[in-house]
């Protein structure tokens, strides 16, 4: 990989602002300056040296945030904060995107990640991911909800869920469950509450695949993943 095109991935400049950073001499490839940003160089076996500082290069970067009500799961909007701003300027330069979409007023586990290939897989809707959520909802919610949520329910636009897991955790005129679904339609735990006459008032995403909401996370934090969470997570 050229090196001037390694340190711009990296974030430490535009392309011709690293020519300038190597003529000074501020570029060191294997403890020696390189004047000519244009070479070629193997990240895995060479050691790049800008301004005193190692580079540790990676191409990919995967974030594990836990999402606060009030922003939206985008990468750029013109009216509201997205969770890309909620980034620290490091992260800048790998173009990190949320896989799938929480919506504003949902909290909870959301994966960012530049590496395309694994959001697609676990998006893709003959992947059946699953996602479990906890909910607050408005009414009673009922051994027959369980039922009916375990068949599948018909959506307000006709659509047939896949049969979901219901888990009521506490049962009153306002109830607390756990769901687990298998896909992602839009508004999906909201519109299935719908569907049986109640009302989710809060909703937060518990796990997601192998990957689980890490509860020291508190509301707009986000750390990266370990070695070992992304490996359950490809699977
Ligand atoms: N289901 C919803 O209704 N909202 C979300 O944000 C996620 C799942």
């Amino acid at each position: 990989m050229r090196l001037d095109k390694l340190l711009a991935n990296m974030g430490y400049g535009t392309r011709k602002e690293i020519k300038k950073f190597c003529k000074s001499g501020a570029v060191k490839v294997d403890g020696k300056p390189v004047k000519d940003s244009s070479i070629h160089v193997d990240p895995d076996s060479q050691e790049v040296e800008i301004h005193g500082e190692i580079v540790q290069y990676r191409e990919f970067v995967y974030l594990m945030m836990n999402k606060p009500q009030g922003v939206v799961s985008a990468t750029e909007d013109l009216v509201d904060e997205t969770v890309v701003d909620l980034l620290d300027p490091e992260f800048y330069a790998f173009e990190v995107f949320p896989v799938g979409r929480l919506d504003k007023d949902t909290e909870g586990l959301l994966l960012l990640t530049n590496d395309g290939k694994l959001a697609h897989e676990l998006l893709s809707p003959k992947k059946h991911v699953p996602k479990k959520y906890f909910a607050i909802v408005n009414g009673r919610v009922t051994e027959e909800d369980v039922e009916k949520f375990g068949k599948g329910v018909t959506l307000d636009d006709g659509y047939e869920t896949l049969p979901a897991q219901l888990t009521v955790l506490a049962q009153g005129s306002i109830s607390e469950i756990e769901l687990v679904i298998y896909e992602g339609k839009y508004h999906q735990v909201k519109r299935m509450f719908e569907s049986v006459g109640k009302k989710v008032t809060f909703l937060k995403r518990l796990s997601m695949g192998a990957l689980q909401l890490d509860e020291d996370l508190e509301l707009g934090e986000y750390r990266e993943l370990t070695e070992e969470e992304l490996e359950f997570l490809r699977g």
